[in-house]
């Protein structure tokens, strides 16, 4: 091999050397970029645990990923029902007949409920409308599902659609509830629209949340945006 030939080599691989020393540093400060970007969000917000309930925030959160334990077992938050009356009590003064088809469930009642859809539509769809145990809201007391006497639509999507579901979807904030699993969200809430299902958070936080047109995850940011 000629001299000529021999430093042509040798500077190819200075070169190659070169270029893989810059690539590395620069993949590592992406990744710690997005690192300290989620830590920041996270920042926002001041996360606690009691007794295996998560809060955040003081709003306490259950949801796909953040369970309740078995042991959690409230009852009916009588704040909540109050305020579920106030908003059933102003809509049927409009002339709907609304009333609450389901509030408070233990982690047993809701694993009864879990495994019997299972049977009948199996896991995967089951999962789809209803909650693990250790995963429903219902299980927090702070929940119900709402129903009307006016509509066979109970418990369908097409509840959304009814004055009925219509009213409680522009006015529940305005009593502290949130409808929780929103139609064009199923992708963050992991369930499918539930018109029917409210959840109190408080006054407060309702309004934020209709106003933006965030779920809790969003607003948690447990979900990026
Ligand atoms: N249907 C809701 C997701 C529940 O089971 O809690
Ligand atoms: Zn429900």
């Amino acid at each position: 091999m000629n001299k000529f030939k021999l430093l042509v080599i040798i500077l190819c691989l200075i070169l190659v050397g070169c270029s893989n020393q810059e690539s590395e540093p620069r993949h590592t400060d992406s990744k710690k970029h997005e690192k300290q970007q989620s830590q920041k969000k996270e920042d926002k917000h001041n996360k606690t645990v009691k007794n295996g309930v998560t809060y955040i925030d003081e709003i306490l959160i259950v949801n796909k990923d953040i369970s309740l334990p078995e042991h959690f077992n409230p009852g009916e938050n009588e704040v909540a029902r109050e305020a579920l009356h106030k908003l059933l009590n102003a809509g049927n003064k409009k002339g709907y007949h609304l009333s609450s088809a389901s509030g408070f469930r233990s982690y047993q009642t809701q694993e009864q409920l879990f495994n019997r859809y299972v049977q009948r539509d199996g896991e995967e769809a089951a999962n789809k409308y209803s909650a693990k145990p250790g995963h429903s809201e219902h299980q927090t007391g702070l929940t119900y599902d709402v129903v009307s006497e006016n509509t066979d639509t109970n418990f369908k999507e097409s509840f959304g659609k009814t004055e009925e579901g219509q009213w409680i979807k522009r006015n529940a904030h305005k009593y502290g509830f949130i409808v929780r699993y929103p139609k064009d969200k199923t992708h963050i809430t992991g369930y499918q629209y539930e018109p029917w299902h409210i959840r109190y958070v408080g006054k407060d936080t309702a309004k934020t949340l209709y106003n933006h047109r965030e779920t809790l995850e969003e607003y948690l940011d447990l979900y990026p945006k």
